[in-house]
Formats: C-alpha cells, sequence, structure tokens
C-alpha cells in the first residue's frame, strides 16, 4: 500500500469502451483529478510522426517520450506549444498510439509520468494497464467493456461529432485488430485483473455507467 497516498480508482479496457468518457464523468462527481494514460501514447505517436520516427524504433521513440513536451490545461492538450487536442483523436494516431504501447521502453518513459498525476484528494486514471500495472494499489479496479459492434457504434458518433470523416465497417476492423494487439503484446497486455469488477456497458447509458462506478466506489471504501 502507497500509506496516504491519495485515492486511486483505475478505469481499464478495450478501444472505444466509453472509459475515457465515464472515467472524466466519475472525476467530476468526486472532485477528482483526472488521468487520460491513452493520450500519452496517443502523443508519443504523434511525435514520432511529426519528427519522422519509425512507430517500432524503440530507443529514439523511447527518447521521445521521455522528453515529452505535453501541458493538459482543461480539456486542451498541448504539444510542443501546439494544440493537439482534436488531431490525436484520429483513428490514425489511435493506431500509432497502439503501435509504440508495444514497446517496453516507451512504456517505462512514461511510468513516472503517469505516477505524478495522483495528487489529492484523488484521481481517476483511465488506459489498459492503471489497475495491472501503474496503480496497482488502487482502491476501485473497473474493466469497462461493450461488444465490438456497440463500440464501433460509439467511435463512429464520436468522430462525426468532431466533424471527422468514419466508416462503420473500417471501424469494426481497427477495434478488432487494436484489441488483439493491446491483449496479444508481451509488456502490459490489456487483460482483465482477477481484482477489477467487470463492468459490461453494452446496454448501459454513459450516465448509469458512472453510477455503477460511484455505487462500487462507495461500497469499496465503505468497509476498510
Ligand atoms: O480511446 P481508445 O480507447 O481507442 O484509445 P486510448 O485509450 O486513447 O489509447 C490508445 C492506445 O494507447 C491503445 O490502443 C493502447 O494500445 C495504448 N494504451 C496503452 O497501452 N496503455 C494505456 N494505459 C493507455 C493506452
Amino acid at each position: 500500500m502507497a500509506g496516504n497516498a491519495p485515492v486511486v480508482i483505475a478505469i481499464d479496457g478495450p478501444s472505444a469502451s466509453g472509459k475515457g468518457t465515464v472515467a472524466k464523468r466519475v472525476a467530476q462527481r468526486l472532485g477528482f483529478h483526472y488521468l487520460d494514460s491513452g493520450a500519452l501514447y496517443r502523443l508519443v505517436g504523434l511525435a514520432a510522426e511529426r519528427a519522422r520516427i519509425q512507430t517500432a524504433d524503440e530507443p529514439q521513440v523511447a527518447r521521445l517520450a521521455e522528453a515529452l513536451d505535453v501541458r493538459f490545461e482543461g480539456d486542451e492538450i498541448y504539444l510542443n506549444q501546439e494544440l493537439v487536442t482534436d488531431v490525436i483523436r484520429s483513428e490514425q494516431a489511435g493506431v500509432a498510439a497502439s503501435e509504440v504501447a508495444t514497446l517496453g521502453a516507451v512504456r517505462q518513459a512514461l511510468f513516472k509520468r503517469q505516477r505524478a498525476f495522483r495528487e489529492p484528494p484523488g484521481l481517476v486514471a483511465d488506459g489498459r494497464d492503471m489497475g495491472s500495472v501503474v496503480f496497482t494499489d488502487a482502491a476501485l479496479k473497473i474493466y469497462l467493456t461493450a461488444e465490438p459492434e456497440e463500440r464501433a457504434r460509439r467511435r463512429y458518433k464520436q468522430l462525426i461529432a468532431k466533424g471527422m470523416g468514419a466508416n462503420m465497417a473500417a471501424l469494426l476492423q481497427d477495434i478488432q485488430a487494436r484489441d488483439e494487439r493491446d491483449s496479444g503484446r508481451a509488456v502490459a497486455p490489456l487483460q482483465k485483473s482477477s481484482d477489477a469488477h467487470l463492468l459490461d456497458t453494452t446496454n448501459l447509458s454513459v450516465d448509469e455507467a458512472v453510477e455503477q462506478v460511484l455505487a462500487r466506489y462507495a461500497a469499496a471504501t465503505q468497509v476498510s
């Protein structure tokens, strides 16, 4: 245990499961900080593309991750002073993120950066390995998922709302490929750890999912 370290709620799960939206709302409701760890991998992917470094070049990409000049300001994200909030949400950036995320040295470089988000009064962190690697002593671990077709529908709506192009069949394929890469990699693969609560949101609204997480958090912190 981390002694008096601020409490953490870890929400992990596959691509487009809605973890980001749910995690952000849970953080708002509790007045906690929020870490979108996927954004860090997306930023590293984008930084590699900008620097014309191959996503498989482990030492070079790790160096980029180490030196990443990133600023989170409310809902906006800046990379080297450039506003990249929407740029990193493209499917292409998602694919690059999941490629650099397979590299152990990159994950290591981002480890400390992620832990630094743990500040009072608490943190809600979403990603793939929040509960299994980065915040193993989280007070509550949630594995949030949904059927692939529903996830493709959610991602479609998200991209269209941002004015980006999207194609359902291609999105479903991307999601399945990303699931495979994220679950099959050697380092910190995506998997539900035995101490995580499974939350299948296929038939849940965002509000219902948020309530379920809050209820589990209340239950988890009540008896101790
Ligand atoms: O929004 P979506 O779930 O599609 O992706 P994301 O959470 O922004 O993460 C993008 C990619 O970064 C994922 O496909 C993972 O490969 C990687 N990632 C990771 O490996 N570990 C994390 N803690 C978060 C993201």
